[in-house]
């Protein structure tokens, strides 16, 4: 029996979580873990699959009823194609899950890559991109595109609701060390918390998205110039401004403040906040070391990634 395989990447905002979802751009890299997916025909008239995380296995059915929403998410991208045979999945996940990784989106984009390679499609990552879609809507409700966009195309890009994705040309490659807060964080949740206060105050959280926009187009060009410095500035910038949102937690200030006081050139929470993981940009893998050892002495699970290279 044949076995197709495919593999999406997992991601991480460098600025813009949330405005994104609100028509305002943010600036988002591809990372090199993601998840894996295996495809082989069913052997029982079902398709099935079995999800693999760090702690914990998960089989389901593929159903628009399935309790499990990895079953919806499985049916919602079984949908896109024109009567798909009974087949078998294996879904790895190399990501902590609901940690602002994008962890859903690089499991989405692993499956849609196996199930073109077991039924002959040929897409291109940005097609990808476009019809995974439905995979996150089951579980974001009203996702913007930037994780599975990322996730399927990879690098360092600057993404707008509804528009091409646009490369960024990165002059010196990022060296970021995210810190797991430990605490789980729902996306779909903190989405709706955010268009809560939008609906309530329309003007002042507009004017704080456009404000969080003026640092997206503003990380573009540092990045572009290789300007460390400033790109470190802007996080922090955005964090603040994602505090004032109600996104950070009393254990993400102590992550991000502990890697600045480590020597990170910047710090801030990434993806949804409410819990999840934080990111810091070292100078170099040197410093990098030195802030995961405060993140770790904390008791955060870390890990050190480049970016761009
Ligand atoms: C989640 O990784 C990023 C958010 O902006 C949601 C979205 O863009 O869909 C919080």
């Amino acid at each position: 029996m044949t076995t197709a395989r495919g593999a999406g990447c997992g991601k991480v905002i460098l600025l813009g979580e949330h405005s994104v979802v609100h028509g305002r751009p943010a600036l988002a890299a591809g990372l090199s873990r993601g998840a894996t997916a295996e495809v082989s025909a069913s052997t029982d008239g079902l398709t099935r699959a079995r999800f693999v995380f760090d702690t914990a296995e998960v089989d389901v059915l593929a159903s628009q009823d399935a309790d499990h929403s990895l079953g919806r998410a499985l049916a919602a991208l079984l949908a896109t194609y024109t009567e798909p045979p009974p087949m078998q999945l294996t879904v790895r996940l190399e990501l902590p899950a609901g940690a602002g990784l994008g962890a859903s989106a690089a499991m989405g984009v692993a499956v849609s890559a196996a199930l073109d390679q077991h039924l002959g499609v040929t897409r291109t990552p940005e097609e990808r991109a476009t019809q995974t879609l439905a995979w996150e809507r089951v579980f974001h409700g009203n996702p913007s595109g930037v994780d599975n966009t990322m996730a399927a195309v990879g690098g360092v890009a600057f993404f707008t609701r509804g528009q091409p994705l646009e490369p960024v040309r990165v002059r010196r490659p990022l060296v970021l060390v995210i810190g797991h807060s430990g605490e789980a964080s729902e996306t779909k949740l903190m989405v709706g918390l955010v268009a809560q206060q939008l609906e309530r105050e329309p003007k002042r959280i507009g004017e704080l998205f456009d404000a969080i926009a003026a640092l997206v187009r503003n990380g573009r060009l540092a990045v572009e110039a290789g300007d460390l410095r400033a790109l470190g500035q802007l996080m922090d910038m955005n964090h603040g401004l994602l505090s004032a949102l109600m996104l950070s937690t009393p254990r993400l200030e102590d992550l991000c403040h502990a890697a600045r006081e480590a020597g990170a050139l910047g710090a801030k929470v990434t993806g949804a906040g409410g819990g999840g993981c934080m990111f810091a940009l070292a100078a170099d893998t040197s410093a990098a070391h030195t802030i995961l050892a405060a993140l770790q002495s904390l008791g955060a699970e870390s890990f050190i990634t480049e970016v761009g290279a």
